[in-house]
C-alpha cells in the first residue's frame, strides 16, 4: 500500500472515503486504536469543511508519512482553493464551531493532533497541515 496519497473531496461520500483511507494509513504506521480514532475524527472535520465551505474548488486531503531517525508520524494536509476564512483567529477560538459534532471544529482538530498549522487567504483558499507522532 502506498501510504503517501491524496483523496479528492467533492461529494459528501468522499468524507467517508478520506476518513477510511486515513485510518488505514494510521493503522499501517503503527498507531494504536485510540490514536487511529483521533486521526479519523480530525480527517472527517477537515474533509467536511472542504465539502461544506469549499465544495467546488478541487479540495483534497493528502497523507504524508514522516520518517526519520527518532520520529515517525503522519501528516495530513487539507487544501482547497475555496473562499478562505476571513475571521481566522475567531474561528480558532473554542465555541465558535457551529456544527457541535464530535470533533468540535478546527480547534478540535488542533487538540486531537500533535502539531497544527492553518493558513487561509480570502479569495485564495485554505491549507491545514496537522501531524500526529507515533508514540
Ligand atoms: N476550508 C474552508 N474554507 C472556507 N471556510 C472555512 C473552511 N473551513 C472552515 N471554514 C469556516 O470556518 C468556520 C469554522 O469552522 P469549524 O471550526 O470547522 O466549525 P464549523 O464547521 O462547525 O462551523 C466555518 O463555519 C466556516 O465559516
Ligand atoms: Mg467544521
Amino acid at each position: 500500500m502506498d501510504l503517501n496519497s491524496c483523496v479528492s473531496i467533492e461529494k459528501e461520500w468522499d468524507i467517508v472515503g478520506a476518513r477510511q483511507r486515513g485510518r488505514e494509513v494510521a493503522k499501517e504506521l503503527g498507531f494504536g486504536s485510540v490514536d487511529q480514532a483521533r486521526i479519523a475524527t480530525a480527517i472527517s472535520e477537515l474533509a467536511r469543511n472542504i465539502y461544506l465551505y469549499a465544495g467546488d474548488s478541487n479540495g483534497q486531503i493528502c497523507f504524508e508519512i514522516i520518517e526519520n531517525i527518532d520520529h515517525k508520524g503522519m501528516c495530513m494536509i487539507a487544501i482547497d482553493t475555496g473562499p478562505g476564512i476571513k475571521n481566522l483567529s475567531q474561528v480558532m477560538e473554542d465555541g465558535y464551531s457551529t456544527s457541535g459534532g464530535l470533533g468540535a471544529g478546527l480547534p478540535g482538530v488542533k487538540r486531537l493532533m500533535d502539531e497544527f498549522d492553518i493558513r487561509s487567504e480570502v479569495g485564495e483558499g485554505t491549507e491545514v497541515r496537522a501531524i500526529k507522532w507515533v508514540r
